[in-house]
Protein backbone atom coordinates (compact mmCIF):
# COMPACT_ATOMS: atom_id res chain seq x y z
CA UNK A 1 0.00 0.00 0.00
CA UNK A 2 1.32 3.71 -0.80
CA UNK A 3 0.72 5.94 2.15
CA UNK A 4 2.25 9.12 0.89
CA UNK A 5 2.40 9.86 -2.68
CA UNK A 6 1.93 13.70 -3.10
CA UNK A 7 2.37 17.17 -0.80
CA UNK A 8 -1.48 16.69 -0.56
CA UNK A 9 -1.48 13.45 1.26
CA UNK A 10 1.62 14.94 3.70
CA UNK A 11 -0.37 17.88 4.45
CA UNK A 12 -3.74 15.67 5.42
CA UNK A 13 -1.46 13.56 7.31
CA UNK A 14 -0.22 15.97 9.44
CA UNK A 15 -3.68 17.60 9.56
CA UNK A 16 -5.41 15.21 10.90
CA UNK A 17 -3.57 14.93 14.24
CA UNK A 18 -3.23 19.15 14.41
CA UNK A 19 -7.53 19.06 13.75
CA UNK A 20 -7.18 16.64 17.35
CA UNK A 21 -6.42 20.68 19.35
CA UNK A 22 -7.81 22.53 16.61
CA UNK A 23 -11.16 24.69 17.44
CA UNK A 24 -10.83 27.66 15.05
CA UNK A 25 -9.58 26.28 11.72
CA UNK A 26 -9.63 28.51 8.26
CA UNK A 27 -9.02 27.37 5.02
CA UNK A 28 -7.64 29.75 3.32
CA UNK A 29 -8.27 28.78 -0.70
CA UNK A 30 -12.12 26.65 -0.24
CA UNK A 31 -11.42 26.01 -4.12
CA UNK A 32 -13.91 22.93 -4.92
CA UNK A 33 -14.09 22.12 -1.23
CA UNK A 34 -11.94 19.18 -1.07
CA UNK A 35 -9.92 20.86 1.81
CA UNK A 36 -12.71 22.01 3.70
CA UNK A 37 -14.69 18.96 3.44
CA UNK A 38 -11.04 17.15 4.82
CA UNK A 39 -10.95 19.52 7.74
CA UNK A 40 -15.04 19.00 8.44
CA UNK A 41 -14.89 15.08 8.54
CA UNK A 42 -11.64 15.53 10.82
CA UNK A 43 -12.58 18.04 13.22
CA UNK A 44 -13.80 17.79 16.71
CA UNK A 45 -17.04 18.64 17.89
CA UNK A 46 -17.65 22.51 18.03
CA UNK A 47 -15.11 23.45 15.38
CA UNK A 48 -15.40 26.45 13.48
CA UNK A 49 -13.92 26.82 10.10
CA UNK A 50 -13.89 29.69 7.99
CA UNK A 51 -13.51 28.55 4.44
CA UNK A 52 -12.50 31.66 1.98
CA UNK A 53 -12.18 32.35 -1.64
CA UNK A 54 -12.38 35.23 -4.02
CA UNK A 55 -14.93 32.96 -6.69
CA UNK A 56 -17.92 32.70 -6.03
CA UNK A 57 -18.34 29.81 -7.95
CA UNK A 58 -15.57 27.84 -6.00
CA UNK A 59 -17.48 28.66 -2.65
CA UNK A 60 -20.68 27.11 -4.54
CA UNK A 61 -18.78 24.16 -5.64
CA UNK A 62 -17.63 23.73 -1.65
CA UNK A 63 -20.88 24.16 -0.19
CA UNK A 64 -22.29 21.72 -2.34
CA UNK A 65 -20.12 19.23 -1.54
CA UNK A 66 -20.08 20.26 1.95
CA UNK A 67 -24.39 19.25 1.83
CA UNK A 68 -23.87 16.17 0.40
CA UNK A 69 -20.65 13.90 2.32
CA UNK A 70 -20.77 16.18 5.74
CA UNK A 71 -23.84 16.19 7.58
CA UNK A 72 -22.58 16.88 11.01
CA UNK A 73 -24.25 19.36 13.22
CA UNK A 74 -21.85 19.56 16.15
CA UNK A 75 -19.45 21.70 13.40
CA UNK A 76 -19.83 25.00 12.26
CA UNK A 77 -18.55 25.88 8.56
CA UNK A 78 -18.93 29.26 7.38
CA UNK A 79 -18.21 29.96 3.60
CA UNK A 80 -16.77 33.23 3.30
CA UNK A 81 -16.65 35.26 -0.46
CA UNK A 82 -13.61 37.40 0.07
CA UNK A 83 -9.64 37.12 0.18
CA UNK A 84 -7.98 35.30 2.61
CA UNK A 85 -5.39 38.41 3.37
CA UNK A 86 -9.01 40.07 4.98
CA UNK A 87 -8.81 37.11 7.60
CA UNK A 88 -8.94 39.37 10.42
CA UNK A 89 -11.68 41.11 9.00
CA UNK A 90 -14.12 37.73 9.55
CA UNK A 91 -12.35 35.78 12.72
CA UNK A 92 -11.91 37.23 15.79
CA UNK A 93 -9.42 35.87 18.05
CA UNK A 94 -7.11 33.33 17.67
CA UNK A 95 -6.55 30.60 14.74
CA UNK A 96 -5.55 26.90 15.53
CA UNK A 97 -5.12 26.03 12.25
CA UNK A 98 -5.11 27.77 8.95
CA UNK A 99 -4.27 25.61 5.29
CA UNK A 100 -3.67 27.45 2.09
CA UNK A 101 -3.74 24.92 -1.14
CA UNK A 102 -2.24 27.86 -3.70
CA UNK A 103 -3.16 27.95 -7.45
CA UNK A 104 -6.20 28.28 -9.81
CA UNK A 105 -9.55 26.34 -9.16
CA UNK A 106 -8.99 22.99 -11.35
CA UNK A 107 -11.38 23.37 -13.86
CA UNK A 108 -11.82 26.98 -13.84
CA UNK A 109 -10.04 29.97 -14.72
CA UNK A 110 -6.15 29.46 -14.76
CA UNK A 111 -5.99 33.06 -14.86
CA UNK A 112 -7.43 33.83 -11.41
CA UNK A 113 -4.57 32.59 -9.34
CA UNK A 114 -3.31 33.06 -6.23
CA UNK A 115 -0.78 36.12 -6.24
CA UNK A 116 2.53 36.12 -4.22
CA UNK A 117 1.85 39.73 -2.78
CA UNK A 118 -1.87 38.51 -1.34
CA UNK A 119 -0.22 34.96 -0.25
CA UNK A 120 2.53 36.08 1.91
CA UNK A 121 0.44 39.23 2.94
CA UNK A 122 -2.18 36.45 4.12
CA UNK A 123 0.05 34.42 5.75
CA UNK A 124 1.90 36.87 7.86
CA UNK A 125 -1.73 37.74 9.56
CA UNK A 126 -2.38 33.95 9.79
CA UNK A 127 1.06 33.35 11.87
CA UNK A 128 0.19 36.67 13.89
CA UNK A 129 -3.42 35.27 14.70
CA UNK A 130 -1.78 31.58 15.13
CA UNK A 131 -2.03 30.15 18.81
CA UNK A 132 1.20 28.50 20.48
CA UNK A 133 0.83 25.00 19.53
CA UNK A 134 -1.30 26.17 16.08
CA UNK A 135 -0.32 24.64 12.57
CA UNK A 136 -0.33 26.26 9.17
CA UNK A 137 -0.37 24.26 5.59
CA UNK A 138 0.79 25.57 2.83
CA UNK A 139 0.78 23.49 -0.22
CA UNK A 140 2.72 25.29 -3.54
CA UNK A 141 2.67 24.35 -7.18
CA UNK A 142 6.04 25.51 -8.78
CA UNK A 143 4.44 23.64 -11.68
CA UNK A 144 3.17 27.07 -13.53
CA UNK A 145 5.01 30.38 -13.48
CA UNK A 146 3.04 31.83 -11.04
CA UNK A 147 3.24 29.10 -8.50
CA UNK A 148 7.25 28.77 -9.13
CA UNK A 149 7.37 32.92 -7.91
CA UNK A 150 5.19 31.91 -5.04
CA UNK A 151 6.72 28.55 -4.14
CA UNK A 152 10.50 30.14 -3.46
CA UNK A 153 8.67 33.34 -1.70
CA UNK A 154 6.65 31.01 0.78
CA UNK A 155 9.98 29.10 0.94
CA UNK A 156 11.97 32.13 1.46
CA UNK A 157 10.17 33.56 4.11
CA UNK A 158 9.32 30.75 6.10
CA UNK A 159 12.85 29.60 6.53
CA UNK A 160 13.11 33.20 8.00
CA UNK A 161 11.15 32.60 10.59
CA UNK A 162 12.57 32.92 14.00
CA UNK A 163 12.81 29.06 15.48
CA UNK A 164 12.31 30.33 18.84
CA UNK A 165 8.76 31.27 17.95
CA UNK A 166 8.61 28.48 14.33
CA UNK A 167 9.53 25.54 13.38
CA UNK A 168 9.21 25.17 9.65
CA UNK A 169 9.40 21.96 7.56
CA UNK A 170 9.29 21.30 3.24
CA UNK A 171 8.39 18.68 2.35
CA UNK A 172 8.72 17.48 -1.65
CA UNK A 173 8.84 14.48 -3.76
CA UNK A 174 12.25 14.50 -5.07
CA UNK A 175 12.16 11.58 -7.73
CA UNK A 176 9.12 13.36 -8.94
CA UNK A 177 9.12 15.98 -11.65
CA UNK A 178 11.44 19.22 -10.82
CA UNK A 179 8.48 20.74 -10.11
CA UNK A 180 6.63 18.70 -8.23
CA UNK A 181 4.22 20.28 -5.40
CA UNK A 182 5.56 21.18 -2.08
CA UNK A 183 3.99 21.09 1.54
CA UNK A 184 5.33 24.41 3.84
CA UNK A 185 4.40 23.31 7.37
CA UNK A 186 4.59 25.43 10.31
CA UNK A 187 4.17 25.42 13.93
CA UNK A 188 4.58 27.99 16.75
CA UNK A 189 6.25 27.50 19.46
CA UNK A 190 6.69 30.50 21.19
CA UNK A 191 5.66 33.54 21.44
C1 LIG B 1 -5.86 25.15 -5.86
S1 LIG B 1 -7.39 25.95 -5.59
C2 LIG B 1 -7.81 25.36 -3.98
C3 LIG B 1 -8.20 23.91 -3.93
C4 LIG B 1 -9.11 23.61 -2.77
N1 LIG B 1 -8.47 23.75 -1.49
C5 LIG B 1 -9.76 22.24 -2.89
O1 LIG B 1 -9.58 21.41 -2.01
O2 LIG B 1 -10.47 22.04 -3.87
C6 LIG B 1 -6.95 27.61 -5.23
C7 LIG B 1 -8.12 28.51 -4.91
O3 LIG B 1 -7.62 29.71 -4.36
C8 LIG B 1 -8.53 30.73 -4.68
N2 LIG B 1 -7.91 32.04 -4.46
C9 LIG B 1 -7.09 32.75 -5.26
N3 LIG B 1 -6.73 33.91 -4.68
C10 LIG B 1 -7.35 33.94 -3.46
C11 LIG B 1 -7.39 34.88 -2.39
N4 LIG B 1 -6.69 36.02 -2.45
N5 LIG B 1 -8.14 34.59 -1.31
C12 LIG B 1 -8.84 33.42 -1.23
N6 LIG B 1 -8.85 32.50 -2.23
C13 LIG B 1 -8.11 32.74 -3.32
C14 LIG B 1 -8.88 30.44 -6.13
O4 LIG B 1 -10.08 31.08 -6.48
C15 LIG B 1 -8.96 28.92 -6.12
O5 LIG B 1 -10.29 28.49 -5.96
Amino acid sequence: MQVLSNSVQISHTLLKAALDRAQIVVDATAGNGNDTLFLAQNARRSTIIYAFDIQAQALCHAREKMHEFCKRDDIEVNFIHASHDEVAQYVNGSIDLAVFNLGYLPGGDHAVTTKCETTLNALKIMLEKLRRGGHIAVVVYPGHAEGLKESQLIKDFAASLAKKYFTVGWYQMINHNNNAPALCWIEKVGE
